[in-house]
């Protein structure tokens, strides 16, 4: 990639982003087009084949965030959100990170787990035991529920039992649950699992006598975790009114006080996710499916806590660190007919689902230090209202040069809303 091409993107206008993108080799001719000509779009024809009742497509805004370093490579990251500062905010802490030496990230594997829950064993210590003993019958009819699996080198790899004793308090009987460990290949994998589970759940209420309540993939991907670090010199954390080293203690506390209060946990979280859904949207991914897993990770310990942790090493540098469970694929599903996300994944270099899964974990990481470093400097609302009143003064009609002139004049304005927009807008034409 070109990145002087890249220099001060936000700056430029909307044709001029798309000549630097193609500049820059970020992009390729049929992209540029597409992108110029606005083709990316869903087709009606296709959305219409996607949910039921379908009436019309509903858009959201495609920005790309800057400055990404993972693993010593160059990442344009695509994002699909709604929200004003996400994409600014995840560009400014990838600068901050990559002046640093970027993300070094982690993913050890990457498997999914079904669920096949029985109930009514009489005998749960010989069910758990003859399920045990029947380990490869159980994952050979796993396989055969979903034999092309193999052909891509996955496949079900082990078998697991729990037991959930009754609980008076909830008034839940015992449940014998198996685990079906899977290696669901490139794919996202639920369709691959919930058929296996449903195929094995006859053969286990044979051996257990039980009886099968439900199978079901587990969003709650414990298998697929992956992890992004990064180590800062405080240098580039200060701020105009703040030093890099109070400002790398502040984020300390920050985080501090996120892992022992759930209040603070959900917003400190959430700002995470504000990354990693938005490119998980971009990229067509099931992006509540990693939600309802990366909450439920965050209160493993039995209170939910911040999932990322900011330190301080023994050079004086911030290091962050932000593991999460990710359930994603690179082929299937959504991608495989939205020309959007197909395009996400270009921009991305075509990754494969664990590379896609140490993308996402930087974005959140990065969004995460953007989040906290404004709120312990000089708090959240400054950026946001700078950018309200740049989307202020284009929904009362200001166009080119006229954007930041009434977007200044608004910052500078007693009350910031419509009509002092439109005053100003006056003034202006006025002034001309
Ligand atoms: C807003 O969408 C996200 C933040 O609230 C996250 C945080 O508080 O850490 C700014």
């Amino acid at each position: 990639m070109k990145k002087e091409y890249l220099q001060q993107f936000y700056k430029k206008s909307h044709v001029e982003k798309l000549e630097a993108l193609w500049e820059a080799e970020a992009i390729s001719e049929e992209d540029y087009e597409r992108l110029k000509n606005n083709t990316l779009t869903l087709p009606q024809d296709v959305a219409n084949e996607m949910i039921e009742n379908h009436i019309t497509n509903y858009e959201f805004p495609f920005g790309i965030a800057m400055n990404f370093v993972i693993d010593e490579e160059e990442v344009l990251i695509p994002m699909v959100t709604e929200e004003p500062s996400v994409v600014a905010a995840a560009s400014n802490s990838g600068k901050m990170i990559g002046l640093s030496g970027g993300f070094q990230t982690e993913m050890k594997e990457r498997l999914m787990i079904a669920q096949i829950a029985l109930k009514n064993v009489s005998d749960v210590e010989h069910a758990k035991k003859v399920i045990q003993e029947n380990e490869e019958r159980i994952i050979e009819l796993a396989n055969a529920a979903h034999p092309s699996i193999l052909n891509y080198g996955g496949g079900a790899r082990k078998v697991e039992v729990r037991l959930l004793p009754a609980d008076a308090e909830f008034e839940t009987p015992e449940f014998l649950v198996v685990h079906l460990i899977v290696d669901t290949g490139e794919a996202m994998g639920a369709n691959i699992v919930n058929t296996m589970a449903e195929a094995l759940a006859p053969y286990l209420e044979e051996l257990t006598g039980g009886e099968s309540l439900m199978n079901i993939l587990s969003n709650y991907a414990t298998e697929s975790l992956a992890t992004a670090k990064c180590v800062i010199e405080p240098k580039y954390l200060a701020t105009i009114t703040m030093d890099g080293e109070t400002v790398r203690d502040r984020i300390v506390e920050a985080t501090q006080f996120a892992l022992a209060d759930p209040y603070r946990a959900v917003t400190h979280n959430k700002g995470i996710m504000n990354g990693i859904d938005a490119v998980l949207l971009a990229t067509g991914n099931d992006w509540r499916a990693v939600e309802a897993g990366v909450h439920a990770y965050a209160a493993k310990s039995g209170q939910y806590r911040s999932l990322s942790r900011w330190t301080t090493d023994a050079d004086g540098n911030l290091v962050g660190e932000l593991t999460v469970p990710i359930s994603v694929g690179s082929v299937g599903g959504t991608l495989s007919i939205h020309p959007g996300a197909q395009f996400a994944y270009r921009l991305l270099g075509q990754p494969n689902a664990a590379e896609l899964s140490r993308i996402l974990v930087s974005v959140g990481l990065a969004q995460n230090l953007s989040a906290v470093r404004a709120l312990v400097t000089e708090g959240i609302q400054k950026g946001h209202m700078s950018l309200q009143a740049r989307s202020l003064a284009i929904r009362v009609g200001a166009t080119g040069e006229n954007i930041d002139k009434v977007t200044k004049r608004l910052q500078e304005a007693k009350h910031m809303n419509s009509e002092t927009a439109k005053k100003i807008m006056k003034e202006l034409t006025e002034e001309k």
